[in-house]
């Protein structure tokens, strides 16, 4: 993953703010109280009267001269108090001054001398020589230090989730904000100049099915009844279609009630995007330009078009639906080399149908025997029964499995000197999500994933159902997913076999959004919530508003959404959403800083005509 250089002013601003900066000593950001930020004076600013307003990061009192760097949103600045220049009584009040209080400083512009220059500093040519100062916001001592030292770690995460305000104060975190800021702008225009109409839909509605739990809000007025919070705006976004609205974008706000992990929070943005009368491949090159214009906006280029596989594809040749294809590490069905072998493990896998698959390391010959089993512990984790290790070295095929392969069966496996087979045996449903993780994980530690290179990828062609073991259906996507025509008749047959007409778009392993063209017959789409055991009435109950719109004239429609947080971690290169959520959950689902959820008291539960368990 590229680190995103966002280190200078010119950076964090805007392109507006920049052209702004240019022109000194003006400033957009002037107002009655203040005439320009701290980090954006520079050496053409100076001679200029300024008045600053911000947060005292830092102070170093010398006795009779104070050094205090100011920080604001455009960085840092040293204003000095010394004799020559300021009145006695305010080089007082300044060196006494505790960290983090807000104060006013009036005072000029001045170049620093050259040897106490600092090019660390974007504003490390100049300092402001203060003539004024004054407290504004008085602060107690912070209970986590905003300014850090060079390689000073940070606080624990939960001591800063707990404390956000303070911790939103810290530079990394004022970069990624505002780089989300510029992102969702750019997500506007680029929509806005395509005929897109931004148009909100509502928070307190009906479940909508993305899969997971929904969030529930009880009704006050309606004993006994709740609303559900959106897992998308999937039905609205579709209904705004049937209404006529032809190209919708909303940067939505979601919320879903799964176990949470670094990508996931349960509440989260999507660029939600819907159209009328277009084809995957429209809405693929409207997410292809559209990624581009966001990349170049954090200063990255990507390809106008990215490579596609099929799910079938990317399954048998990754064991995934989203895989990291910035290394090769493929997949490879060995049941040959083992068919016939006396390996009971194997056989009795392949006499039920099952396969063996597994992947080839190159130079993993060497990897200790340790080192293997924390892999295999990583493939039993993801439901395999264990792990085949079979190497080549010098001296032969090597391992507890390869005395049972016949001659025949080691060339098959085809193992080059030096190279480390790794195999799980058992049906497709145990070996890709096991080999899938061995994957990555072999890849981590053969330091087979480059830097600096973004792998793009759309997948397609999913399937519309996967068959859970008690033999029920449910939608690979969602149950407004269109079938590919030419798998119409496998419906009714083989519904697992049929394709949808749905895509998502991954990178470096990670999905950045998903979508599909829709049903827009409203028998087939009772039809397909039949196959997915959702009977008439239910239908009605559930979904009735929607059916009842696609028999009022429902246009041939699609789109798709993109995890937006998602974007921004990778665009901030940071490694959690919570690094570009101004106020995230933790993985406990849980709001440090506001500290939700919270108990309600018993007399507002009964207005809500609730009881609880413990009430
Ligand atoms: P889907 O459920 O695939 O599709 O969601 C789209 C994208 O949203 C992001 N995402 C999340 N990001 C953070 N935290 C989460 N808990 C979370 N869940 C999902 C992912 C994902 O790819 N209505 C369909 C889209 C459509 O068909 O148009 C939908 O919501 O990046």
């Amino acid at each position: 993953m590229q680190l995103l250089n966002l280190t200078t002013l010119d950076a964090i601003l805007d392109p507006h703010d920049r052209a702004l900066t240019a022109t000194p000593p003006s400033s957009r950001f002037a107002t009655a109280k203040r005439s320009h930020l701290a980090g954006e004076l520079r050496a053409a600013h100076v001679g200029a009267k300024v008045i600053l307003g911000g947060w005292v990061h830092r102070t170093r009192n010398l006795g009779g001269i104070v050094f205090l760097d100011l920080r604001d949103r455009g960085g840092l600045v040293q204003v000095s108090f010394d004799p020559k220049w300021t009145p006695a009584d305010v080089i007082g009040r300044a060196g006494r001054v505790g960290l983090e209080t807000v104060i006013t400083i009036e005072g000029e512009v001045a170049a620093r001398p050259q040897e106490m220059r600092n090019p660390e500093m974007e504003t490390g040519d100049i300092e402001v020589r203060a003539t004024d100062f004054r407290i504004v916001g008085p602060a107690d001592t912070p209970a986590i230090p905003v300014a850090r030292g060079r390689g000073e770690k940070l606080p624990a995460e939960e001591l800063r989730l707990k404390h956000r305000n303070l911790d939103l104060r810290r530079s990394d975190l004022q970069r990624n904000i505002i780089l989300r800021h510029r992102l969702q702008q750019a997500t506007r225009r680029y929509l806005d100049e395509r005929g897109f109409l931004e148009i909100e839909t509502p928070i307190l509605t009906k479940p909508t099915p993305e899969g997971a739990r929904d969030y529930v809000v009880p009704s006050r007025v309606h004993p006994g009844e709740f609303y559900a919070l959106p897992q998308s705006p999937q039905l609205y976004k579709q209904l705004l279609m049937i209404s006529g609205f032809d190209r919708y974008f909303q940067i939505a706000r979601c919320f879903r009630d799964e176990d949470l992990r670094a990508d996931r929070q349960p509440e989260f943005t999507q660029i939600d995007i819907e159209a009328s009368f277009i084809e995957p491949d429209d809405i693929i090159s409207l997410t292809e330009g559209m990624l581009g214009v966001l990349f170049k906006e954090a200063g990255r280029e990507i390809p106008q078009h990215f490579e596609r596989l099929e799910y079938a594809e990317a399954m048998e040749r990754y064991g995934s639906d989203r895989p990291d294809v910035r290394y090769a590490l493929e997949l490879f069905d060995a049941s040959d080399a083992f068919r016939g072998s006396d390996f009971a493990v194997t056989n009795s896998v392949l006499a039920g149908g099952g396969r063996v698959r597994g992947l080839k390391v190159p130079g993993g010959a060497v990897l200790s025997r340790k080192e293997v089993d924390e892999i295999e512990a990583i493939a039993k984790s993801a439901g395999a029964g264990g792990l085949i290790r079979i190497k080549r070295t010098a001296s032969g095929l090597e391992g507890p499995a390869a005395k049972f392969l016949s001659e025949t069966g080691a060339e098959r496996l085809g193992l080059a000197e030096g190279e480390l087979g790794l195999f799980v045996a058992g049906s497709d449903y145990v070996t890709n999500p096991a080999l899938d993780r061995v994957r990555q994980h072999v890849a981590q530690i053969m330091s087979l994933v480059p830097e600096n290179k973004d792998s793009f990828l759309w997948v397609t062609d999913f399937p519309m159902f996967i068959r859970e073991q008690n033999g029920t259906l449910s939608s690979v996507h969602h149950p407004f997913t269109a079938p590919n025509p030419e798998d119409l008749s496998l419906l009714d047959s083989k519904p697992e076999r049929a394709r949808a007409l749905a895509y998502d778009v991954v990178l470096n392993g990670t999905e950045l959004g998903g979508g599909s063209i829709r049903i827009n017959d409203p028998a087939l789409q009772r039809r397909v919530l039949g196959l997915l055991g959702v009977d008439e009435s239910t239908a009605k109950a559930r979904f009735g508003f929607l059916l009842d719109a696609l028999s009022a004239g429902a246009p041939p429609h699609g789109g798709i959404a993109l995890g937006f947080d998602r974007i921004s971690m990778m665009l901030a290169g940071a490694t959690s959403l919570r690094d570009v959520i101004a106020f995230p959950k933790t993985t406990a689902a849980r709001a440090l800083f506001e500290d939700a959820p919270s108990v309600v008291p018993p007399e507002d539960l009964r207005e809500l005509h609730l009881q609880t368990m413990t009430s």
